[in-house]
């Protein structure tokens, strides 16, 4: 892929794909991210980005994203109640993609309504399609989209690149480091990280995970560094027994996400991650390291 050239070519695609406005679910990961500024320079006041907060993304980012993208006119919904109503009772992980993905379309429909937009631009991206038409996963923003939508149109300006050439397109469109190396996401964000229902309860501690393990890991720059949540078992903290949440740390190598290698961390650095997250987080009892491979173990738990 030629940046310059993929760069030009998606632009006219934009410009002749959308007649009226349009609007973008802007995650603040790099695949919308880049598609967000490629909008923007196409369409200019034609388009405009709208973050939702789900309540399943990590610790600080909403207000992060807020700022970095207050430029080109983000609209920021907060709609965490809404998805944890949806949410309520589903414990399979292909019904919670197709949960979130209705939840965030029907979010998408309503502030497209106020802004008169009848197209959707989308991040996905070529692995997105290959898990999805494969029958791997349905990732939210592919194989979790309803049926009955009420976008008169969906355009996809990087759904034949691989991430590493989305990662050059945004260097090429000066996005912040933190958004171009930024660390892949899933858009079901950390309803997939808990095993099980979703609750607020849960939600609070394994965010308060996730950050630790990114604070300690990112270093080491992985592909992919997180906390899930996976169950409970027996602890003691003091003197006293006690019953909390397992957290998983998982920290994958990987060039496309297709297939991913366990990061060889140190003890020490494990050790400390541990120790944080049982000090930290009082309802967790114990702390294991993810040690498969995918495959046969996918990145994420569900
Ligand atoms: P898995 O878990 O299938 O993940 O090995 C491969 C890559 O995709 C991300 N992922 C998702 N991304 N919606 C997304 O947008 C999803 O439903 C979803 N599920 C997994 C995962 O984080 C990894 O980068």
């Amino acid at each position: 892929m030629k940046v310059e050239r993929f760069t030009e070519d998606a632009l006219k695609e934009i410009q002749r794909e959308v007649t009226g406005k349009a609007i973008i679910g802007l995650s603040g990961g790099v695949d919308s991210s880049v598609c967000a500024m490629l909008a923007h320079r196409a369409l200019g006041d034609r388009f405009v980005p709208v973050y939702v907060d789900s309540g399943l993304m990590r610790q600080g980012e909403s207000e992060r994203i807020q700022e970095l993208f207050k430029d080109i006119g983000l609209v920021r919904v907060d709609a965490e109640d809404r998805f944890l109503e949806a949410l309520k009772g589903v414990t399979d992980p292909e019904e919670k993609r197709k949960v979130v993905g209705a939840t965030f379309i029907r979010v998408f429909e309503d502030e497209a309504r106020k802004i008169g937009a009848d197209t959707l631009i989308q991040g996905t991206i070529y692995p997105d399609r290959i898990e999805s038409d494969g029958g791997i996963k349905s990732h939210h923003n592919v194989g979790g989209l309803p049926t009955q939508m009420e976008f008169a149109k969906i355009v996809e300006p990087i759904r034949d690149l691989y991430k590493d050439e989305v990662r050059e397109v945004a260097r090429a469109l000066s996005l912040p480091l933190e958004i171009s190396e930024r660390m892949p996401y899933p858009g079901p964000g950390l309803s997939v990280r808990i095993v099980g229902e979703v609750t607020k309860e849960k939600l609070a501690i394994v965010r308060k995970a996730n950050a630790i393990v990114e604070e300690e890991v990112n270093k080491f720059t992985p592909w992919q560094a997180f906390a899930a949540l996976l169950g409970m078992a027996t602890g003691v903290k003091g003197d006293n027994r006690c019953y909390g949440w397992v957290v998983a740390v998982r920290s994958v190598t990987s060039r496309d996400a297709m297939t991913a290698d366990v990061q060889e961390l140190s003890w020490g650095v494990l050790r400390g991650i541990s120790s944080r997250i049982t000090g930290e987080i009082p309802e967790v009892a114990r702390v294991v390291y993810d040690l498969t491979p995918k495959p046969p173990g996918t990145i994420e738990f569900e």
